[in-house]
């Protein structure tokens, strides 16, 4: 989605945006622009289709001393083209804006726009608002700040909007209801605003999350917090990130979606850490997190989500039913949101955002916080909007995830779901003094701990399973299809794997459960198809394996996911990619729980997604059409 990026300071201006729109390409955008203000008023406007390097030359050609201020935006198209007319920011007389949303009553606004005998530029919603604030300043002889203020509640549906003017040139006013806004400032820099805290990252660490309705005015000497509607001061917490701004960079690798499947032995480490009491590996306590009594007390879980959030909570499903009695749905938060569905007593539901900002998934939990049911989140950025809205909240650790395609931020939901679910299984297993099923969980926790090993292991550069993976990606990336296909775990691993390769490599993909093969999917299987058989030594194995040989005997190209000694999986597939694991340790025992081999599954997945389009030679970091946070319908 768009990004937005302002700055009044006494820094080189251009450069600053520049940089901060950088940070936000992760996003998705076709085209971008920059205005910089000098401190007489006037202002410069720089804005290209495509990537911000179209504009860069322009802008940093300018003399930086002259420009105290500016904004800047990339954009994802929703109303009218990605070209340079609609490229923000817009202009309207004095007035120069960027703007995140959707406008929904810009058919109305456009009229009066005519009407007041104005004709709009671009065919874009955003440049209306300028309009706006312009009659209401004209009309009321007021100033930007409170013509914004006047405006502002006139148009509908969730936007932000970050507005200059040149007659006023030391001031940002920025205004949010919707798409995320986050301000910082220090008074050796100046102030900044953004669509999140990463561009602020390389000037602070210290930021303000602006609420829906919130309005505040920024000048190099601080930031003012206004409700929007009312006009009335606000407080606002001052709140400190965590990650570092060196998390944000590619740190050598070729993409940074190679660096975050690359990371997760490391995130599923930080997420152990944050929620376990010590490294002793005994159960964590989740100490003073409300939600375990939510959960506690829970008759019915719904889980909702999008995209890969929505795969992870397939996942979670499993688990929960593995290890609690608890009934547990997973559902799509766009189908949800429309059905008509009926609470029961007891029934929380938990939302799952990797960014904390999807607008279906942040809207169901809106609703059902009006209807009273207890609301859960699972989410990765603190402060977001999810985090705000859901009445507890479980944070992964996954740190900034940058690539649009979601890695390691995926196995951290995964890795949240799991330990909750181990979680109050064992208060069960305690309460029905169900000894068993405490040793179980027990040793579901402490080979958690043995997950980042092996996986380091699978993702090793040279090694036999990201060999095995670069081969598979040679020979198949010419395939006319690809199915993937599993069972039980391996299931919502195969949508997920189907997705990835979907978006980053642009070739059609689907994921499918391996029993649902001949109900219909069967009937395109022959040669110059793909068929990727996630298939580990789990209760489900023998019947993949059936499945397998279906595939086997229609002419389609197998390749075959398996525990290192599987010698049947390897023989049947024309591409055996071995997990770092074998299927039992001399004694008998498995060497991982099978609940636990999505773990290593799902980056081998990732890998081959990632090693596919590399030889497609797509945007990995920012496939088209794409945006990394949905934040609208
Ligand atoms: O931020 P969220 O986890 O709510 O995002 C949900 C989906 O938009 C997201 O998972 C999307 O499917 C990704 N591009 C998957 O790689």
């Amino acid at each position: 989605m768009c990004g937005i990026v302002g700055y009044v300071g006494q820094h080189a201006v251009g450069p600053i945006l520049l940089k901060g729109l950088k940070r936000l390409e992760y996003r998705g955008y076709d085209s971008s622009g920059v205005a910089l203000f000098d401190e007489g008023g006037r202002s410069e406007t720089f804005k290209a289709a495509g990537k911000i390097a179209a504009i860069e030359p322009m802008v940093l050609a300018k003399d930086q001393t002259l420009f105290h201020g500016g904004i800047g935006h990339t954009r994802w198209a929703t109303h009218g083209a990605p070209n340079t007319t609609n490229a923000h920011p817009h202009r309207v007389k004095d007035l120069v804006l960027v703007h995140n949303g959707i406008i929904e009553n810009y058919r109305e606004i456009q009229k009066l726009v005519y009407a007041r005998g104005y004709k709009p530029v671009s065919e874009t919603d955003s440049e209306l608002f300028a309009f706006l604030v312009m009659f209401e300043m004209e009309e009321h002889k007021i100033d930007l700040i409170e013509g914004v203020r006047r405006a502002f509640p006139k148009i509908h549906g969730s936007s932000s909007v970050v507005i200059m003017s040149e007659k006023q040139p030391g001031l940002i006013v920025a205004v949010r209801n919707g798409s995320p806004l986050v301000a910082g400032w220090n008074k050796e820099f100046g102030a900044i605003v953004a669509s999140d805290a990463q561009p602020i990252l390389d000037h602070t660490n210290k930021v303000y999350y602006l609420e829906n309705g919130d309005m505040i005015v920024c000048q190099k000497s601080g930031i003012q917090f206004f409700d929007a509607y009312s006009g009335k001061p606000v407080e606002r917490k001052e709140v400190t990130i965590d990650w570092s701004a060196d998390r944000l960079d590619k740190n050598g690798y070729a993409h940074y979606m190679l660096k975050e499947i690359h990371e997760q032995p490391r995130t599923i480490l930080d997420t152990l850490h944050a929620y376990f009491e010590d490294q002793t590996h005994r159960p964590f306590e989740f100490a003073k997190n409300a939600g375990i009594d939510q959960l506690s007390a829970a008759q019915r879980l719904s889980i909702i989500a999008c995209g890969t959030s929505w795969h992870a909570g397939l996942l979670g499903r499993y688990w929960f039913e593995r290890y609690t009695h608890l009934p547990v749905d997973t559902d799509l938060a766009s189908e949800f949101r429309y059905r008509n569905s009926h609470f029961t007593p007891g029934q929380v539901v938990m939302g799952i955002s990797q960014s904390g900002e999807t607008a279906d998934t942040l809207a169901v939990l809106q609703d059902v916080n009006k209807n009273k049911v207890p609301t859960l989140a699972i989410t990765n950025v603190k402060g977001s909007t999810i985090s705000r809205e859901a009445k507890s909240i479980f944070y992964t650790y996954a740190g900034p995830e940058i690539g649009v395609a979601s890695t390691k931020a995926f196995t951290a939901q995964m890795l949240m779901l799991v330990l909750l679910a181990g979680r109050l299984g064992r208060d069960l297993a305690v309460n029905d003094s169900q000894g068993k099923k405490m040793i179980e969980i027990d040793r579901l926790y402490r080979e958690l701990f043995e997950v980042p090993h092996y996986l380091s292991m699978a993702l090793e550069t040279g090694g036999s399973t990201a060999n095995a993976v670069k081969k598979a990606a040679q020979d198949t990336l010419h395939s006319k299809a690809f199915f993937f296909i599993g069972r039980g775990y391996s299931f919502p691993l195969a949508l997920e794997g189907a997705l990835k390769l979907k978006e980053i490599a642009y070739v059609h993909a689907e994921g499918y459960a391996a029993g649902e093969l001949k109900h219909g999917p069967i009937a395109m299987l022959e040669p110059g198809v793909t068929v990727i058989v996630i298939a580990p030594k789990d209760i489900w194995y023998d019947k993949t394996v059936s499945n397998l040989q279906e595939v086997k005997a229609r002419g389609a190209k197998i390749v075959a996911v398996g525990h290192a000694d599987d010698k049947t999986l390897a023989s049947m597939a024309d591409h055996f990619i071995p997990l770092p694991l074998q299927s039992k340790k001399p004694d008998g025992q498995s060497t991982l729980d099978e609940s636990l081999t999505p773990f290593l599954i799902s980056p081998i997945l990732q890998l081959l997604s990632y090693e596919i389009a590399l030889s497609k030679g797509t945007d990995i970091d920012q496939p088209r059409n794409l945006a990394k946070s949905v934040t609208v319908e």
